[in-house]
């Protein structure tokens, strides 16, 4: 058996938490090979409820879980972690936009950056998931200063899979025949679902679907507001759908990607595609031996670009509005 491999989970008595923890102690971030320990932090009043949880890990009998530490400090849940999953933060309601969030999670982020700094494993990777999650990854980010900003992620999988999701049913086909699907930018309403570099059974998507109107004004928004949309119907934020993007962009970021494929996360942007520097912007992506690439080469059109425009902008407006908690 490998050593095992040690995952932080914060707002692990949460919603998406209690979707994931079961799926983590069951293997499924690294493997049937791979034993994981969890660490698992909480606020103080949610330290019961998070009780309740470790005591259904143990009575899940979970070969592969090695040990379970719960905790609301932060510097205890990082200690010699080699993966972080910043869950923890207050989910928005009907009608707030995720941005509305920054003055409440954004603090969060900066403590849980610092604590990242002072205790983490030297192969830390991140995953922030709480929203609003590409800026509240710079405030992270920008707080832990001895680790190199490419350790930091935002999830745009959930954006992705969605988006695979509708091509796929537009086209009639399994969505295991949809690759090279990307959004761009923020995971906010301004984010871009791009359909017009992916493939659907290996042709061009535009060109199977034959519907361009579908396209700009049905397929978009629909993604871009999919979040709101589950609000609406279920009263609460996804959490499974959430849960599963993670694991999602975990298996890749550690396990690679498909030869011919690429996937979609929010990584520090040195100006790719004409992106702001210096804010996390969902690119595609490929993936090996654990090191991730921005896809390179990809042709825009003004459409395109007009799309990255309006998200970056929206990137450097939160940037601003989170100037407080960045150092
Ligand atoms: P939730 O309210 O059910 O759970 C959040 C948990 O975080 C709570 O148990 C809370 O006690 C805990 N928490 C709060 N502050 C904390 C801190 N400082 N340290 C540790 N834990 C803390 O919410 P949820 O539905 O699980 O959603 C969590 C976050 O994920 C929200 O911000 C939500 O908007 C976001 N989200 C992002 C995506 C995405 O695609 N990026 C998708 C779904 C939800
Ligand atoms: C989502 O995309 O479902 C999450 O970010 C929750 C939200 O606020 O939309």
């Amino acid at each position: 058996m490998n050593a095992p491999i040690r995952v932080a989970l914060t707002g692990a008595a949460g919603n998406i938490g209690y979707a994931l923890v079961f799926r983590i102690a069951n293997g499924d971030l690294f493997g049937p090979g791979q034993p994981v320990q969890l660490r698992l932090l909480e606020i103080p009043p949610a330290m019961k409820t998070l009780e309740g949880v470790a005591m259904e890990l143990e009575d899940g009998a979970f070969p592969l879980l090695h040990d379970v530490i719960l905790t609301d400090d932060a510097r205890m849940a990082f200690d010699g972690a080699n993966w972080a999953l910043l869950v923890g933060a207050r989910p928005r309601g009907k009608g707030m936009e995720r941005a509305d969030l920054l003055g409440a999670n954004a603090p969060i982020f900066k403590a849980q950056g610092a604590a990242l700094n002072e205790r983490a494993a030297a192969d830390i990777r991140v995953v922030v998931v709480g929203n609003p999650a590409n800026t509240n990854c710079l405030v992270a980010q920008r707080n832990a200063p001895d680790i190199p900003a490419e350790r930091f992620t935002a999830m745009t999988r959930l954006d992705h899979n969605r988006a695979k999701s509708q091509l796929a049913k537009k086209a009639g086909v399994p969505v295991a025949e949809v690759t090279r699907v990307t959004v761009w930018g923020n995971h906010s309403g301004t984010q871009y679902p791009d359909a017009y570099h992916a493939l659907i059974g290996g042709r061009p998507a535009p060109e199977v679907i034959g519907d361009e109107y579908w396209i700009r004004e049905v397929f978009i928004p629909t993604v871009q507001k999919r979040g709101s949309a589950v609000i609406e119907a279920r009263g609460q934020s996804s959490a499974g759908s959430a849960a599963n993007a993670l694991i999602n962009h975990v298996q890749s970021w550690y396990g690679g990607t498909p030869a011919g494929d690429w996937v979609s996360m929010a990584v520090h942007s040195a100006g790719a595609y004409g992106a702001p520097e210096g804010v996390f912007f969902s690119y595609p992506v490929t993936i090996r031996d654990g090191v991730y690439q921005i896809v390179e080469g990809l042709d825009l059109s003004p459409f395109d670009r007009e799309r990255l425009r309006i998200t970056g902008e929206e990137l450097l407006q939160e940037r601003q509005d989170a100037l407080q908690v960045l150092p």
